[in-house]
């Protein structure tokens, strides 16, 4: 997975494509290239390491780079390590095309064996570098001609986008299974895969879908089907504030995007909850009751921080809906055969709705013919475009890679619909659903409360934050919110985290829990409130440090456990919104005490668009 630019205009197009590149840093940073065409030739720059050294490459060059067309790559490597030679752009033998790929190129190994038999001499170990030399074989003097025969040849995903010194006044691009977006100026027009790069350029995009190809020139772009017939496009009108992505005096995204999550919350649950609170209002699903009574069961789908929106989602809704719900690891889902049908109804979760083993798992349950329905934050992503119904987290962008607001607000939708679906099945009283609305329109002001409170936090992090080994127990809700916190952990600050249910840690884990081990111990479920002090008082037997996560009047808590950090007291099914906060802030300063990229930790992306 990897961020992909693209300008063709008046202007030099450098200046377009490294800001653009930065703002598509969090689809890969491990190396970044640009190529231009420049008096009839093409030149590439490129460099392992942060799009800073590529920056720093083109800033020292003796001969400026002028050309007013150009493509850019930020790198997440898959095929070939992180180096110069296998960062993009690639070209062919003997420069004639030059070319970006964000995806896998399945079939690359046997089209790289035919190529090589046929002279062709490769410089990478990349599967992107046969894409080139395929264009070169199959050129027979038109661009678009050489483009659509290579497409046809290849297998996996791709969004690619190619230059060629035959034809220097256009750039040629198309997509399958990967996000291309093409940035309609005036008498300019941009490539990208994702809206921010182009942003504070224009508003107007068009999206390609899968197997189209646009010929962009500065003046025209011409989107054609896999079959070469002109399609017409709708224009879709970027709605965003430019700032909405750009970093408004925080030092990190994610620490901006912790802080953004009242409004982010408040955005997504508007227009969902009648004013008088009497029930939630879903008008982009419009169930009536046959359509609820026709699922027998309920899927949910979705990797990484969705996945644990997903048990949320899944404890919810068999709590207030009485639905059976199992909640599944895409990754996993697509390959094991899964038992679904007609009957089943599959939520997928994914804030970019770009992931691949998710859209992949998605469109395996609609092939067994489940209806489904996506929660996601990008609106018109490949994952809300296939999927039946669609309910849109309003978080906006979010750029950091560990998941905060998108998050939070995946736990509003995933409660809002499980009180939908309790409401339609009369599953829950009115007296409940008014409550819950209530409780609801609470969190954004309880959420800016733990956000007042975060000396204690960083505190903590400070003290805690450099032991190697981490655990977080919590039953029920408590247990998906631990295992949400560990993880925010592990992706930013590496250290190790184990998040345990509670009870379970006796069976196994209990072992590696010895002295001065910090532990982070969520009691918030008034339901098992006893049987948490329990299990906290197993671990303070073996000499741990524990910090509890507790109500605000919670005065028992504070027998038990070393420190606690305090959340406003909220309904008892509304606590994972609030119990979350200080953990995504013990991540973020447990991070920055280490020193570590906090936006863009190691080995890791934002979007992860290969399987
Ligand atoms: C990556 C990100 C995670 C994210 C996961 C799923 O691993 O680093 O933060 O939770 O992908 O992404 P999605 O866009 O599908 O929610």
């Amino acid at each position: 997975m990897c961020g992909i630019v693209g300008y063709v205009g008046p202007k030099e197009a450098v200046s377009f494509l490294l800001a653009g590149m930065e703002k598509l840093e969090y689809r890969g940073y491990d190396s970044a290239g640009i190529a231009m065409l420049e008096k009839g030739e093409i030149r590439i720059e490129k460099s392992v390491g942060r799009l800073s050294f590529l920056e720093k490459i083109i800033n020292q060059n003796k001969e400026k780079l002028t050309g007013t067309i150009g493509i850019g790559h930020t790198r997440w490597a898959t095929h070939g390590r992180p180096s110069t030679i296998n960062s993009h752009p690639h070209t062919d033998c003997d420069g004639n095309f030059v070319v970006v790929h964000n995806g896998i190129i399945e079939n690359y190994q046997s089209l790289k064996e035919m190529l090589i038999e046929r002279g062709h001499i490769f410089k990478s170990e990349t599967d992107t570098e046969v894409v080139a030399h395929l264009l070169e074989e199959l050129y027979d003097g038109d661009f678009l001609t050489a483009v659509q025969k290579t497409l046809r040849k290849l297998e996996g995903s791709y969004a690619l986008v190619f230059l060629s010194k035959y034809q220097p006044d256009t750039i040629i691009c198309s997509k399958k299974d990967n996000p291309l977006i093409i940035g309609l100026g005036d008498g300019e027009n941009f490539v990208a895969s994702d809206i921010p790069a182009i942003i504070s350029h224009t508003r107007k995009t068009y999206i390609l879908g899968d197997n189209e190809t646009a010929v962009v020139t500065k003046d025209n772009v011409k989107v054609l089907d896999y079959r070469g017939v002109p399609v017409k496009k709708k224009i879709f009108e970027v709605e965003w504030d430019a700032q909405a992505a750009e970093k408004g005096g925080y030092e990190h995204f994610m620490l901006k995007e912790i802080y953004e999550q009242p409004k982010a919350i408040r955005d997504t649950m508007s227009g969902r909850i009648a004013k008088d609170n009497s029930k939630i209002v879903l008008e982009e699903l419009n169930f009536s009751v046959e359509d609820i009574n026709d699922i027998e069961r309920i899927v949910i789908v979705a990797c990484g921080t969705a996945y644990h929106a997903g048990m949320v989602g899944k404890y919810l809704l068999e709590k207030f809906a009485r639905m059976p719900v199992e909640v599944e690891i895409a990754s996993e889902f697509r390959y094991k055969d899964p038992i679904v049908n007609e009957k089943t109804l599959a939520i997928i979760i994914s804030q970019s709705g770009e992931t691949i083993d998710t859209l992949a798992a998605m469109k395996e349950a609609k092939k067994l013919g489940a209806k489904t329905l996506a929660i996601t934050n990008v609106v018109s992503s490949s994952i809300a475009r296939e999927a039946d119904k669609v309910i849109y987290t309003w978080a906006g962008p979010e750029i950091a890679v560990a998941s905060t607001k998108a998050y939070t607000t995946q736990l509003i939708v995933v409660t809002l619909l499980a009180i939908y679906f309790a409401q339609i099945k009369n599953t829950l009283s009115k007296e409940e659903i008014k409550e819950l609305c209530q409780g609801l329109k609470f969190l954004p002001e309880q959420i800016n409360d733990v956000l007042e409170e975060i000396s204690p936090i960083k505190t903590f992090s400070k003290q805690y934050g450099f032991n190697e080994n981490i655990f977080f127990i919590g039953r029920a809700l408590d247990y998906a919110v631990a295992l949400e916190g560990s993880l925010k952990l592990k992706e930013i600050s590496y250290v190790h985290a184990e998040a345990y249910a509670a009870g379970e840690l006796k069976h196994g884990t209990l072992a590696l829990v010895v002295k001065e081990v910090p532990v982070i111990a969520l009691a918030t479920q008034e339901d098992v409130y006893d049987k948490m002090i329990s299990n906290i008082k197993e671990v303070k037997a073996r000499e741990a440090v524990v910090i509890g996560v507790a109500f605000q009047d919670d005065q028992e808590i504070e027998k038990h456990v070393d420190h606690v950090i305090r959340i406003p007291r909220a309904n008892k099914f509304l606590t994972h919104v609030l119990s979350v906060v200080p953990l995504q802030l013990l991540a973020y300063f447990v991070a920055v005490t280490r020193g570590c990229d906090v936006d863009k930790p190691r080995n890791l992306a934002k979007s992860v668009t290969v399987e």
